[in-house]
């Protein structure tokens, strides 16, 4: 049995506010298995973007444990879990997180480039994910010069040019038209099918989670199962 893309266990995370903790994260529990899409629903400020920080290891527990392909990541040192972002996650930020000094081109050859991929290979890459966000003629564009969707796409580009064993999402279709969200959907769950890798989305939109094999719900610091009738 392979084991599955994303164990959490007991996971707390807390903020201090002034002379209390504000607990974000209490006590979730979560699974997910290789090849499954989960949808994240939760209020504005429920932990949503906390919790996608902690699975890539971007930020870290006060308490419970993160396993990644059956691998705990709690403990290991940073050089550690840059290598393991670098190579089996694709993360969408909520903020795009685009270099401003690099090109569209660039900015999706990021992953490319960090894990040494020779440069035909590469180009040949990049040009294939801007054909498929539909961002062929704006390769040589710098951020600044592309609408939010633009960047949007881009940045989804870049998160999957690597084929990530997992991919987690920040509100991804937040700035696309209906059409172009879509299209986006669709790239993000044909790779969770045809490589087998996981997807964990976060959105506020039902129509968007109704994508994903499963929707979650994360109120209260817990996450549980929501039925199809939950909307935010
Ligand atoms: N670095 C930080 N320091 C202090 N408090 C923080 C920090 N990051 C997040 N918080 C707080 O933790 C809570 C959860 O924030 P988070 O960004 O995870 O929410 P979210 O569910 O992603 O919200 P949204 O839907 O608005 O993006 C919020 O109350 C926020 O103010
Ligand atoms: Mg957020």
């Amino acid at each position: 049995m392979p084991q599955p893309a994303v164990t959490l266990t007991n996971l707390s995370r807390s903020y201090r506010e002034g002379y209390r903790d504000h607990r974000v994260l209490d006590h979730a529990e979560l699974r997910i298995e290789r090849g499954e899409s989960v949808a994240l629903l939760g209020r504005s400020g429920s932990g949503k973007s906390t919790l996608l920080n902690l699975i890539a290891g971007i930020d870290r527990p006060d308490k419970g444990e993160i396993r990644i392909d059956g691998e705990s990541i709690t403990r290991l040192e940073e050089p550690a879990l840059t290598l393991l972002r670098r190579r089996r996650i694709g993360f969408v930020y909520q903020f795009f997180n685009l270099i401003p000094t690099l090109t569209t081109r660039e900015n999706i050859a990021l992953p490319l480039e960090l894990n040494h991929c020779a440069k035909a290979m590469m180009t040949d890459k990049v040009q294939q994910m801007l054909e498929a966000v539909d961002l062929s003629r704006r390769g040589d564009a710098y951020p600044e010069q592309l609408s939010g969707g633009e960047q949007q796409r881009v940045a989804i580009a870049r998160a999957l040019v690597h084929r990530p064993a997992l991919l987690l999402a920040d509100e991804p279709t937040g700035n696309l038209d209906q059409a172009a969200g879509k299209n986006v959907l669709g790239l993000m769950t044909t790779l969770a099918r045809e490589e087998q890798s996981s997807l964990l989305l976060v959105t506020h939109s039902l129509a968007v989670a109704r994508y994903a094999d499963r929707i979650l719900t994360l109120e209260e610091g817990r996450l549980s199962e929501s039925g199809m009738e939950a909307a935010w």
